[in-house]
């Protein structure tokens, strides 16, 4: 690594604080300083490369560095970067509205942009609510969301998410919601086996639907996998049978797609598993392929036309983020949708699928299989849950630190990880190739291997 590259690592150290990250840590590691990625593959400046198999926190759809895309943000950045998108509108953001109300649910028609999940999903809480208090019905104030599910890092967001160990520390700020168990089948909170258990973990959504849904405003999830829940993949026909108990009631479904959308399980919304109807979806992360910070909240006509009014009526939406609009990211994301429904990508996506799914047996085969208690596939994720005891699945204890090591060894194998507890996951774009896939499943199985005998055996 050459002087200039050492010295950034340690003003990085000196002056910068990284996510989810404990600084020790990170102080006494050798962080990676970037240079350039493409495609499937990152490089850093001591010349190594990685595969980026968690798909840089679940954006890159289509991998990195996608020229279609760039061109669509120099196109742009030479007529304006950037105009404020409250009296006025742009091009790019009206076109882009116009292709995700093509791609989405038919109930949804309108698209509210902000720049990032959390304010995706804020947008859709705050819609919901005042949606309700705006048609009178004052009473329906509170949500319900999923065990497992994630929806994001600000006080509102975290009110909603069952990530205990993200959240616990802020519990005092939250407001009051309802939650229900998730369909963790693995461990199934009912103590039941699917199919036999016919969705026993819906019958207390269904109890409290039956009592309480005058005060609910909503049921917020995340469809078929709980991402940063640890990689939960739903079982076939949850979301319907959520749907049926749902739509016996007066409540909005709002759907999080911000770490699924665009292909991720091999629908273009994985809400496309069911018949769901959804009264708001949240997009992010993939909608611009990681390029540009981005949200979108669409919404239904029923929902916007509840706002619109006689100003003197007070039902405007007093909601909206200073980057809401941005037509630098609108033009990239739109460059992203297109590319993947012209190129009919989800669609040739299917054969990469059922190759990854030829794969999985892999797992059986390895060493690491003594500790592998779930192996969990949707679509271009695949996860496998680690365990001390494959029969009582109790986890290794924390403070063996394996998830970090692993992470660490993944390193000397070329991959890029980022395990949530003891669940190590890949998170592939769409356009993996098989040798890709090849590849990254030994370099994994043998990161997992070589991880257990050193730090576990
Ligand atoms: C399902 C889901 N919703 C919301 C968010 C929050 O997105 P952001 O980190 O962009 O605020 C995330 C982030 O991982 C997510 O996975």
């Amino acid at each position: 690594m050459n002087k200039k590259s050492k010295n950034i690592l340690e003003k990085d150290k000196q002056y910068v604080w990284h996510p989810y990250t404990q600084m020790k840590d990170y102080e006494s590691s050798f962080p990676l300083l970037i240079k350039k990625a493409k495609g499937i593959k990152i490089f850093d400046a001591a010349g190594k490369w990685y595969y980026d198999i968690i798909s840089s926190w679940w954006c890159n759809i289509l991998g990195h560095n996608i020229s279609v895309v760039n061109k669509a943000l120099k196109k742009q950045i030479h007529l304006f970067e950037h105009v404020l998108f409250a009296g006025t509108t742009n091009e790019p953001a009206t076109r882009l509205a116009e292709k995700l109300v093509s791609i989405t649910h038919p109930n949804l028609t309108k698209v509210f942009y902000s720049d990032n999940g959390s304010t995706a999903v804020e947008v859709a809480l705050k819609a919901s609510y005042q949606y309700w208090q705006n048609k009178n019905k004052k009473k329906k104030q509170k949500f319900i969301s999923l065990d497992y599910g994630y929806h994001g890092d600000t006080i509102g967001t975290m009110s909603l998410s069952g990530v205990e160990k993200f959240n616990s520390i802020f519990k005092k700020l939250f407001f009051k919601t309802y939650s229900i168990p998730s369909p963790y089948c693995y461990r199934c909170p009912m103590n039941k086996k699917y199919p036999s258990c016919k969705f026993a973990c819906l019958k207390p959504l269904d109890t409290l639907l039956a009592t309480k849904h005058k005060e609910i405003a909503a049921i917020i999830m995340e469809p078929m996998i709980h991402g940063a829940g640890g990689m939960i993949v739903f079982p076939k026909g949850y979301l319907d049978a959520l749907y049926k108990i749902v739509q016996k009631y007066d409540i909005h479904i709002i759907l999080d797609e911000v770490a699924v959308g665009f292909g991720r399980t091999g629908k273009m919304f994985a809400y496309e598993y069911s018949d769901l109807k959804p009264d708001f979806l949240c997009l992010s992360k993939a909608l611009t392929n990681g390029t540009m910070p981005f949200a979108a909240t669409l919404t239904s006509e029923e929902v916007y036309s509840a706002f619109y009014d006689d100003y003197e009526k007070g039902k405007t939406f007093y909601h909206g983020h200073t980057f809401t609009g941005n037509p630098l990211a609108s033009a990239v994301a739109l460059s992203v949708v297109n590319t993947i429904t012209k190129k009919k990508l989800i669609k040739k996506s299917q054969k990469i699928i059922h190759y990854i799914d030829s794969k999985l047996n892999l797992f059986e085969q390895s060493s690491a299989f003594k500790i592998i208690g779930d192996i969990r596939h949707l679509g271009f994720v695949v996860a496998v849950e680690i365990v001390k005891n494959k029969k009582t699945k109790k986890p290794f204890d924390s403070k063996l630190r394996f998830e970090f090591k692993t992470f660490l060894e993944g390193l000397n194998h070329n991959l890029i990880m980022r395990p949530i507890g003891n669940v190590f996951y890949l998170y592939l774009p769409i356009t993996v190739t098989k040798k890709e896939i090849d590849n990254i499943f030994s370099k994994f199985i043998l990161t997992l291997e070589k991880s257990y005998e050193k730090n576990l055996s």
